[in-house]
């Protein structure tokens, strides 16, 4: 039986990750920080499994990082864990370039000098082309980042290859766009968008307030993507991969089909635009090329962007929900 260790676990992402990889019948380990509060709701369902378990650690602990390799021995190390909004980071430039950048080298080191043979996916992501307006961007494509989360994870995607280069150890770097679920964050523009349009549906708020409406991103599911990260793991030679739907969409775009769907033909009169949700640097456009994804994975997104937000309305519209 294989084993993963997943760090990030609470997160949206490691929640998919883990039911994904339970059911291929791996055997997962969990590492989640230390908080006051404990919040697993994301992996609760998991529990009862037998085949998981989650265990404390941090992005800043070596040593944590160390004991937890020596004592699982994994086949697979999915590194998902970071603070991971990017306009937080602008307030937390310090912890947020720590975790994910000394992170991920932590990681890398002890993974060469205690477990070589151990396979490693790092959590890349497409804010890494930033300023770049050359789109679609694929693998080869420059890389601009235009905030302390992009720059962090610009430098530890480059670590990555390094030490796959130097080293010769299996380590790849996903370069996710954007993939949204009803487990988003909620702070995040999509789950915002779904939580107060099913809110307002209930009578139970009437105002939205965002930042820049015309900013456009590449939305995907976060179930297919997880496939795409295990895919890029089961591959004879590590490599870097885009993962993307290939199409770009507005925020209006987006707010146009979830209070559509709730009924409502005219957003305006809901949605208010407050600077407090710009940043100080915005990346205006992204839209990936999955083709060595296509070709290479045999990976495809299964979900269209009307029905990703029309799924996460849904979910957010629930009587649960209220
Ligand atoms: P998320 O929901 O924000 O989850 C982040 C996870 O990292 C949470 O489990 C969080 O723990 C943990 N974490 C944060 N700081 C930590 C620290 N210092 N030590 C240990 N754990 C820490 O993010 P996500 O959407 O699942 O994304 C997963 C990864 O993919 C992240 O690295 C993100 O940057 C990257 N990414 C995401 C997207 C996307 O569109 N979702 C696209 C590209 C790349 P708590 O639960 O305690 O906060
Ligand atoms: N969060 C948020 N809140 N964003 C808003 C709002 C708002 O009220 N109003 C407008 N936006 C705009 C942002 O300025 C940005 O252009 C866009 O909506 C998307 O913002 P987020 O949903 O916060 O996501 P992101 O694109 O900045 O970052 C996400 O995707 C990256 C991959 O491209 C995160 O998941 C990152 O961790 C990930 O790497």
């Amino acid at each position: 039986m294989k084993t993963a260790l997943i760090t990030g676990i609470t997160g949206q992402d490691g929640s998919y990750l883990a039911g994904h990889l339970l059911r291929k019948g791996y055997k997962v380990v969990g590492l989640k920080r230390r908080t006051s509060i404990i919040c697993t709701d994301r992996i609760d369902c998991y529990f009862v499994h037998p085949r998981f378990s989650v265990e404390y650690f941090d992005l800043n602990d070596s040593s944590c990082m160390l004991s937890k390799i020596i004592k699982h021995k994994p086949d697979e190390i999915y590194n998902l864990a970071a603070q991971s909004h990017v306009k937080v980071s602008f307030e937390l430039p310090e912890h947020t370039v720590d975790g994910i950048a000394m992170g991920t080298l932590r990681l890398l080191n002890i993974i060469k000098e205690v477990s070589p043979k151990t396979k490693f996916y790092q959590a890349s992501s497409s804010e890494m082309f930033g300023d770049n307006t050359n789109a679609p961007f694929n693998e080869e494509s420059k890389f601009m980042p235009a905030s302390p989360y992009a720059c962090a994870k610009t430098f530890a995607h480059n670590i990555v290859r390094n030490y796959r280069e130097s080293y010769g150890l299996y380590a790849c770097g996903g370069i996710l766009f954007n993939h949204e679920s009803p487990e988003r964050g909620e702070t995040f523009v999509t789950r915002k968008i779904t939580m107060a349009a099913a809110k307002i549906r209930h009578g139970l708020q009437d105002e939205l307030v965002l930042g820049n409406l015309d900013a456009k991103r590449d939305w995907g599911y976060a179930g297919d993507y997880v496939e795409g990260m295990w895919m890029m793991l089961q591959q004879k030679d590590p490599d870097d991969y885009v993962i993307c739907t290939g199409e770009t969409h507005t925020i209006r775009e987006f707010l146009d089909i979830a209070f559509e769907h709730i009924g409502i033909k005219d957003w305006t009169q809901y949605v208010v635009v407050d600077q407090e949700f710009y940043r100080p640097a915005e990346v205006d456009y992204l839209r990936g090329r999955n083709k060595k994804a296509r070709e290479n994975l045999g990976w495809t997104p299964k979900h269209s962007f009307k029905d990703l937000v029309k799924l996460m309305v849904d979910h957010d519209t629930k009587p649960t929900k209220e």
